[in-house]
C-alpha cells in the first residue's frame, strides 16, 4: 500500500475528504502525516482526531523561500511518502522542492485550469460570466497552477450565484475528484511521463465528471 503526506494551510476539507476515503474503504493508502505552514491551521485539529500524525512547518521562521522548503522537505520525507498531495496549500513552492517530488506530487485548484490560475477563481468566474466552473486536479509543475491536468469537474454557473454559493458547489465536486485522482495513482493507474498524464482509466465509468445542474447542488 502506498502512502501519502498531505500539505495544507486551512481548514482542509479536501485533506477530511481523503480522510474519510480511507476511512471508508474506498481509498487503499496509508496517511503518514499531514504538514501545515500555519499553526493555526483548523484541518491539523481534524487529522490529529483521525489518530494522523501531524506537524508544522511555519513559513515565517525562515529567512526565505529555499530555506522554507527545504525544511518542508525534511519533515515530509521523514514520513516516506510515495505521494505528497497538497490541499488547499497556500505557499509557492520554488523549484528545487517541485523537481524534488516530480511525478508524485498533485494539487486541486478550484477552477478549470488553465481558467483561472491563482486566487480568487469563483469572483472571477462570476465577474467574467463563464457559464461552466469546476476544479482541477493537476501534477505540480514550477508553472503555478499550470501543471498537467489529471481529472476535472465541471459544474454550472447559476444566475443566481454568488461567490459563495458557487464555491460551495465547486467544493463538493474537489471533494470527489481528489480522492478518485489519488486512489487512480495508488493504484498505479495514473502516471506522469515526459511531462504528460499518463492514465489507464475507462472515462465512462465516471460520467459525473461533468455535473449537470440538476445534481450539482
Ligand atoms: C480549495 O478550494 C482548494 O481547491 C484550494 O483551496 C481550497 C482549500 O480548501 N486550493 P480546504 O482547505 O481543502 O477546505
Amino acid at each position: 500500500m502506498i502512502s501519502l503526506v498531505i500539505l495544507i494551510s486551512g481548514r482542509g476539507s479536501n485533506m477530511a475528504a481523503l480522510l474519510d476515503a480511507v476511512g471508508r474503504g474506498d481509498l487503499p493508502v496509508r496517511i503518514a502525516g499531514v504538514v501545515a505552514n500555519r499553526p493555526d491551521a483548523a484541518g491539523l485539529a481534524t487529522a490529529a482526531a483521525a489518530g494522523v500524525p501531524t506537524c508544522v512547518v511555519d513559513h515565517r521562521a525562515f529567512a526565505g523561500r529555499a530555506e522554507f522548503d527545504a525544511a518542508l522537505a525534511e519533515a515530509i520525507d521523514a514520513c516516506a511518502p510515495d505521494l505528497v498531495v497538497l490541499a488547499g496549500f497556500m505557499r509557492i513552492l520554488g523549484e528545487a522542492f517541485v523537481q524534488r517530488y516530480a511525478g508524485r506530487l498533485l494539487n486541486i485548484h478550484p477552477s478549470l485550469l488553465p481558467a483561472f490560475p491563482g486566487l480568487h477563481t469563483h469572483r472571477r468566474a462570476l465577474a467574467e460570466g463563464v457559464r461552466i466552473h469546476g476544479c482541477s486536479v493537476h501534477f505540480v509543475t514550477a508553472d503555478l497552477d499550470h501543471g498537467p491536468i489529471v481529472v476535472q469537474a465541471a459544474v454550472p454557473v447559476l444566475d443566481s450565484d454568488d461567490e459563495e454559493t458557487l464555491a460551495a458547489r465547486v467544493l463538493a465536486q474537489e471533494h470527489r475528484i481528489y480522492p478518485l485522482a489519488v486512489r487512480w495513482f495508488a493504484e498505479g493507474r495514473l502516471q506522469l511521463r515526459q511531462g504528460r498524464v499518463v492514465c489507464a482509466v475507462e472515462q465512462a465509468a465516471h460520467p459525473w465528471l461533468i455535473v449537470p445542474a440538476s445534481a450539482a447542488g
